[in-house]
């Protein structure tokens, strides 16, 4: 359930139709401090590698996260039966001059847990962060995701505009 003291963000940005949707089996909410033993990480280790976090450097990242309001959505399914959570997703709002101070929200680390892929909670993740997206102003959301994610996101809505570039330090 939601801890609205240690919650990321305020829930008024949590989209109501998709919490409709997912009925009474799973919960949508913000990221809260309590994940880390609900099983957060856990859950991105399917995605990349996590590291030994402890839980005070869970905390501490998670308070610099909190204290950026407007920045850092992140949002988390619940699975009500276990108190566990199944699927996680983040969208980083940036600030820009161009397109008249425009903001675009950056979608980031999507993971559904193993046992719970094929659900459509992913879509649902999706979904929700463009709803995040939405109402906190960014006029797109933008995502990078290796070849065989491509269908999964056009099948979110999204298309590719491109290639992805990086440099590793
Ligand atoms: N390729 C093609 N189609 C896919 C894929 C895929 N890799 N994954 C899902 N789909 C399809 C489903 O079949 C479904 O199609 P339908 O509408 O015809 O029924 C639709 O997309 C929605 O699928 P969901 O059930 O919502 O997907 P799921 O809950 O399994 O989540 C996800 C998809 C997030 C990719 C999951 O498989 C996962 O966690 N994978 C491991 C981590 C990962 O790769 N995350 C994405 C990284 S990219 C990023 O973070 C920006």
């Amino acid at each position: 359930m939601t801890d609205a003291n240690t919650a990321l963000f305020p829930t008024s940005f949590i989209c109501p139709d998709i919490s409709s949707q997912l009925g009474q089996d799973y919960i949508l909410r913000p990221l809260q401090l309590s994940d880390y033993r609900a099983g957060v990480l856990e859950v991105l280790k399917d995605l990349t590698t996590i590291g030994d976090i402890s839980e005070e450097r869970f905390t501490e990242q998670f308070e610099f996260l909190r204290a950026r309001q407007g920045e850092y959505f992140i949002i988390v399914i619940e699975k009500a039966a276990t108190g566990r959570v199944v699927g996680v997703g983040t969208l980083l709002v940036e600030r820009k001059f161009i397109h008249e101070c425009g903001l675009v929200g950056h979608i980031e680390d999507i993971a559904v847990a193993k046992s719970e892929q094929g659900k459509r909670l992913g879509i649902k993740i999706i979904g929700a962060l463009d709803f995040i997206g939405q109402r906190a102003g960014c006029y797109k959301n933008i995502l990078d995701c290796s070849p065989h994610n491509e269908q999964f996101y056009v099948k979110c809505g999204y298309s590719n505009a491109g290639f992805e570039m990086t440099k590793r330090f």
